[in-house]
C-alpha cells in the first residue's frame, strides 16, 4: 500500500471538542455515496484502508437518518445503532453483514415492510406536571437494553398489573420483539429523560392489531413509579390513540385487572368505553374512536364496578 498523508487534524479535533467543557465530538455524513449506490456506513473497512479515529475517541455518529452514541458501548449495541442511521435500503445486508461477523446476536430480527422508515415527525418535547421535560418518540431497535432497564425497575405490582403474571426476567429474545416494530400494526412510544446517548425510559404506551376484533388495537401503558401520577401515562394516551387513529384504527382497547383504577381512569379520560369480563378478575374495556381524538373528551362510564 502506498500512503499519501498523515492523519492530519481530525483526531485533534474530535479529541478537542470531546474534552472540552460541555463538549461533543460530532461525525456528520451521508449515508450513501452521492449516487446513492452505496452505504457509508459499512460492516468493516477495505483492506489497506488507514484508521485516524478509533473506537476509543469516536462519540457521536450523524446521518439523515438519526443520530448513533458509540462511545463506552459494547461492539453489539455499536453495530445496531450505526445500522439504525444507516440509509433503509442498506440496513438488512448491513445487519446480515454485522451477523456475519458475530457483531450481534445471530437470532436477531429485522422488521422490513413499507411502513417500516422510522416516524420521526412524532418525535416531541412535553413537560411532565412537575415540570420534567421529556422526550416522547417512537420506540427504536437500539432501545433494547434501556427496555430492559426499565423492565427491571418495576416493583412486583407493575409486572403482575402489566402482564397479569409473575415475569422475572426481559432476555434479549422477548426484548427485541418489543423494540423491532412494524409502526403499523404495532407500534410503541417511549417517554425518555436525559440527553442522546444517556437516555433513560420512564414509560411506554404500546398497541398491537387485535386479531380476533378488526379494525381495534390493544393498548398497553407503564410508567415508571417514581413518575406515576405526573400525567404521563395521559400523554403517551394521547399520542399512541392519535397515531392508530391515522394508521386507520377503529377503535381501542385495553385488558386490565377490574380493580385497576389507574389504568380504568386513564382509558376513561378519553370518553365513553365499553367493558367485558373476559376471565376471573380481568376485563376487556374498549371505545371506538370519535371526531376529535387528542383532545381531552367526556369522562367514561363505569360498566365494570371497582372494589375501590
Ligand atoms: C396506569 C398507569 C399507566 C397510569 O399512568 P400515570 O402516568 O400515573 O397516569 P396519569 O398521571 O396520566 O393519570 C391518568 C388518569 O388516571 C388517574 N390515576 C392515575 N393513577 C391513579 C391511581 N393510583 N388512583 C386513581 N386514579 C389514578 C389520574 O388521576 C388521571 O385521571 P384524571 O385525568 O381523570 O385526573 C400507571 O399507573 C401504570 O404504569 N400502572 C402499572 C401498569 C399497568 O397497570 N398498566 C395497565 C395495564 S396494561
Amino acid at each position: 500500500f502506498h500512503f499519501y498523508s498523515g492523519i492530519g487534524g481530525r483526531l485533534d479535533f474530535i479529541r478537542g471538542a470531546a474534552m472540552s467543557k460541555r463538549g461533543k465530538s460530532i461525525i456528520a455524513l451521508p449515508s450513501t455515496t452521492r449516487d446513492g449506490k452505496r452505504s457509508r456506513i459499512r460492516a468493516h473497512l477495505e483492506e489497506g484502508a488507514g484508521v485516524v479515529a478509533t473506537r476509543g475517541d469516536v462519540q457521536y455518529v450523524v446521518t439523515e437518518y438519526g443520530i448513533a452514541y458509540l462511545h463506552g458501548k459494547s461492539i453489539r449495541e455499536r453495530a445496531m445503532a450505526l445500522i439504525n442511521i444507516a440509509h433503509p435500503m442498506f440496513r438488512k445486508q448491513l445487519l446480515d453483514e454485522a451477523k456475519k461477523h458475530a457483531y450481534v446476536y445471530p437470532d436477531q430480527i429485522f422488521i422490513h415492510t413499507q411502513y417500516h422508515a422510522y416516524p420521526e415527525e412524532e418525535e416531541s418535547r412535553e413537560a411532565l406536571k412537575d415540570g420534567t421535560p421529556v422526550t416522547i418518540r417512537p420506540i427504536k431497535p437500539t432501545d433494547e437494553p434501556l427496555l430492559q432497564d426499565f423492565f427491571y425497575s418495576h416493583s412486583d405490582e407493575t409486572v403482575y398489573r402489566r402482564y397479569f403474571r409473575s415475569v422475572r426476567s426481559m432476555p434479549h429474545s422477548k426484548a427485541q420483539t418489543l423494540v423491532n416494530l412494524d409502526y403499523k400494526d404495532n407500534m410503541a412510544f417511549v417517554a425518555t429523560i436525559g440527553e442522546i446517548g444517556f437516555e433513560k425510559i420512564i414509560g411506554v404506551a404500546r398497541y398491537a392489531k387485535e386479531k380476533d376484533h378488526p379494525g381495534m388495537v390493544e393498548v398497553a401503558y407503564t410508567i415508571r413509579e417514581d413518575y406515576h401520577r405526573l400525567g404521563l401515562g395521559s400523554i403517551l394516551q394521547d399520542r399512541l390513540e392519535h397515531y392508530a387513529k391515522k394508521m386507520g384504527f377503529k377503535g381501542v382497547a385495553g385488558y386490565l385487572f377490574e380493580d385497576n383504577v389507574a389504568m380504568l381512569r386513564t382509558f376513561a379520560r378519553k370518553g365513553r368505553y365499553k367493558g367485558d369480563v373476559v376471565s376471573d378478575g380481568v376485563i376487556r374495556v374498549w371505545r371506538v374512536f370519535e371526531e376529535g381524538v387528542g383532545r381531552r373528551e367526556t369522562r367514561g362510564r363505569r360498566m365494570v364496578s371497582s372494589p375501590n
